[in-house]
């Protein structure tokens, strides 16, 4: 099982930005957590970030045929972007959203997410923490409709 996780806008900066949010911890110990806890898992990981909507949206295109699912913390592009939203129903591959501060606490604007509505799930506010519960929640989702599927398809 291969899962892509993709981090969106200005989630490089982690550490330094807004430690307050977003805690104190970088990008880069955000990455050996989450290799760690698909290590854990079994899963193997392929992780991205990038500041450009078009950028995640190729990713998200290049996860098709190679990756079984993905989970995306799209950061700012999740209250504004259809485009993300397009690519994950174009490829059609499960997907569950993470975002490490709880967007329903904060700014009105952050309340809505358009990807979320291609997700089998989001989680938030629960920072590091959530990206291994999407880990395991993604494994389960797809190790069900696996089980699910006829004999002749596995
Ligand atoms: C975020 C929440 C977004 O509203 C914000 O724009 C981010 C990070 C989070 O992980 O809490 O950049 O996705």
């Amino acid at each position: 099982m291969k899962f892509l996780v993709l981090n969106g806008p200005n989630l490089n900066l982690l550490g330094v930005r807004e430690p307050g949010i977003y805690g104190a911890q970088t990008y880069n110990q955000l990455v050996a957590f989450i290799q760690d806890a698909c290590a854990q898992e079994g899963v193997e990981v392929v992780c991205r970030q990038s500041n450009h909507e078009g950028v995640l949206v190729d990713l998200i295109q290049g996860a098709l045929g190679s990756a079984d699912g993905i989970i995306l913390n799209p950061a700012a592009y999740t209250h504004t972007s259809v485009a993300i939203l397009d690519a994950l129903k174009a490829v059609a591959l499960p997907a569950v959203e993470v975002h490490l501060s709880d967007i329903d606490a904060r700014e009105p604007f952050r309340r809505v997410s358009y990807p979320a509505m291609a997700c089998i799930a989001q989680i938030k506010g629960q920072g590091f923490e959530g990206y291994a519960q999407a880990v395991r929640l993604l494994k389960a989702h797809l190790l069900a409709a696996q089980s699910a599927a006829p004999e002749v398809n596995r």
